[in-house]
């Protein structure tokens, strides 16, 4: 089974050919073509939607002629189209998913609609061999929560935050200290020349019960500490962006404890591993801090590489691959969401067997 997979919610024009891997649990990525837009939006400092939908129209049909062309295959051999639907900016959404249901009618193959988190939640079976139920920890520039993957479509919020996402907390850290967009790699590249323990910023959440995330005081903690500094130099902003980022770490590593817990209280079993997902699961330091916690749980630790928990197209076809293998399609007139919790599925219209 082959699957084209296009993902558009973002600041990401993506296009990938996934095929199943045979008596493997995993897949293998036939092509996997990405366009990053940063360039267009570095200059306001953050995505702007507008600008995002018409570059993914720009770029598009040649990047879905590319993917085809990397993956040494034709369209007419594809089984299936997948698309992001959503979570995302509703203007880059109707691109990839208009082009995505375009194709699979002149087609005449089965079309799938796929959740942007749910891709983020399956990579770790697209790359390694991993049984149901799992956690997963999703952080991004959009969201950060922890969710009981349960099976393809079976998936229950454990925890989210209830401010800032942790790429955003990053990206505007990173703002303050008048570095680049997208801030997370800045603050990481800083972090490593830096003292983590000059500052003492706050650890929102910390001990808390359940498994919900907090960062907008730890953002206010830097800003007045930024503001305190007036003008910091060099050395300061390194001990800002390490301070800043032990915070950070402290704050996840405690909050996935917290969620570990919480999976085996309501879940009824322990999790099969820890998956990663979202741009910000690029982090090194946030990465390491993960791979302790689950060797003191006794958890396994599932950790695509950056290139996969960033956004890309491989990750919306293996999840079209694995809905086309349980029967799972969505109709043409399937319409884009741009707010779609993950555990929203039972309201979902699917043929197919659950
Ligand atoms: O998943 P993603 O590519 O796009 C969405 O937001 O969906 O994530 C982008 C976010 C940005 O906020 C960026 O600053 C952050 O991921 N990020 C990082 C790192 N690389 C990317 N944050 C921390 N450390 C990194 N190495
Ligand atoms: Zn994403």
């Amino acid at each position: 089974m082959r699957v084209l997979g296009i993902e558009t919610t973002c600041d990401e024009t993506a296009v990938a050919v996934v095929s199943e891997r045979l008596g493997e649990a995993g897949g293998e990525i036939l092509s996997n073509e990405v366009l990053s837009q940063i360039a267009r939006h570095a200059a306001y400092g953050g995505v702007v939607p507008e600008i995002a939908a018409r570059a993914h129209i720009d770029v598009l049909d040649r990047l879905i002629r590319r993917a085809l062309e990397r993956a040494a295959i034709e369209a007419k051999d594809l089984d299936a189209i997948a698309a992001a639907a959503g979570p995302g900016l509703i203007g880059g959404v109707l691109v990839g998913l208009t082009a995505g249901k375009a194709l699979a009618l002149a087609l005449g193959k089965p079309f799938i609609a796929i959740n942007h988190l749910e891709a983020h939640a399956l990579t770790a079976r697209l790359t390694d061999r991993l049984d149901f139920p799992f956690l997963a920890l999703l952080i991004s520039g959009g969201h950060t929560q922890l969710v009981a993957v349960n099976g393809v479509g079976d998936y229950r919020r454990l925890g989210s935050t209830v401010d800032d996402a942790a790429g955003e907390a990053f990206d505007k850290v990173a703002k303050m200290l008048e570095l680049p967009y997208p801030g997370g790699p800045q603050i990481e590249k800083l972090a490593l020349e830096g003292d983590a323990h000059r500052f003492n910023f706050p650890r929102p959440m910390l001990g808390r019960e359940g498994a919900d995330f907090s960062l907008s005081g730890l953002k206010t903690a830097v800003r007045q500490e930024v503001l305190k500094l007036q003008t910091p130099n060099k050395q300061d902003v390194r001990d800002l962006a390490a301070s800043f980022q032990a915070a950070i770490v402290d704050v996840i590593v405690d909050r996935v404890r917290s969620g570990v817990r919480l999976f085996t209280e309501s879940e009824g079993r322990a999790p099969q591993g820890l998956v990663i997902g979202g741009g910000v699961a690029a982090n090194g330091a946030i990465r390491r801090a993960l791979v302790r916690l689950c060797a003191e749980c006794g958890l396994r630790f599932i950790s695509p590489p950056a290139a996969l928990c960033a956004d890309n197209g491989a990750i919306i076809a293996w999840a079209g691959l694995e809905r086309l293998k349980r029967g799972l399609t969505d109709d043409l007139d399937f319409a884009p969401r741009p707010r779609w919790p993950l555990d929203a599925e039972p309201s979902r219209s699917h043929h197919g067997k659950a």
